[in-house]
C-alpha cells in the first residue's frame, strides 16, 4: 500500500511539540536558502544577476513506516528542498533522477542515473525544482518527519 507523506501544518503541530526547537531551526535554515544560493561557486550558479528567489510554500511531511512518496517535480518553482526533522534508522533516502531519463531516448542507462541521498536530522537538501525525485519505502519503525519548501522568482 502506498501512503503519501504530506500533512497540513496544523495537524502535525501536536506531534512536533517535543521537536519545536528543531522545527524553529528548520524554518531559519529554509529562510536562509537565498543566502546559501548566493554563496555558491560561480560554476554552480543558475540564477541570473539580481534574481532573488522568494519563499513560495512550505509543508510538513510525516511519512509513516513503509510509506513512500512517488516520483515528482515541483512546477512553478526554481529551487526546492527538504530539511529533515526526524530520520529514524532505516528511513528511506531521497532518490534523485537524471532528467535525461524522462526523455525516453534509447541511450544506455549510465551510472549515476539515480542518486540516493541519505539524510540525517538537520540535513537540508536543495535542488533545482525541475529535478524529479521520490522517497522509496524504507524499513524504519517510526515516522520520518521533514519540511519541504519551494522558492520562486
Ligand atoms: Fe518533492
Amino acid at each position: 500500500m502506498t501512503r503519501f507523506g504530506t500533512t497540513p501544518m496544523g495537524l502535525i503541530a501536536r506531534r512536533l511539540d517535543s521537536r519545536l526547537s528543531l522545527e524553529d531551526e528548520a524554518v531559519r535554515a529554509i529562510l536562509a536558502v537565498p543566502h546559501r544560493l548566493r554563496a555558491l561557486r560561480p560554476s554552480e550558479h543558475f540564477l541570473r544577476e539580481g534574481e532573488r528567489p522568494k519563499l513560495d510554500s512550505l509543508w510538513v511531511n510525516v511519512l509513516e513506516p513503509g510509506g513512500t512518496h512517488s516520483g515528482h517535480l515541483h512546477p512553478h518553482s526554481v529551487v526546492s528542498g527538504t530539511i529533515y526533522v526526524a530520520v529514524p534508522p532505516g528511513a528511506g533516502p531521497l532518490k534523485l533522477e537524471d532528467p535525461r531519463l524522462s526523455l525516453m531516448m534509447a541511450a544506455p542507462q549510465r551510472p549515476g542515473t539515480f542518486v540516493y541521498a541519505e539524510p540525517k536530522p538537520g540535513t537540508i537538501f536543495l535542488w533545482e525544482s525541475w529535478l524529479r525525485h521520490e522517497v522509496p519505502a524504507g524499513n524504519a519503525d517510526e515516522e520520518r518527519i521533514s519540511i519541504s519548501f519551494n522558492y520562486r522568482l
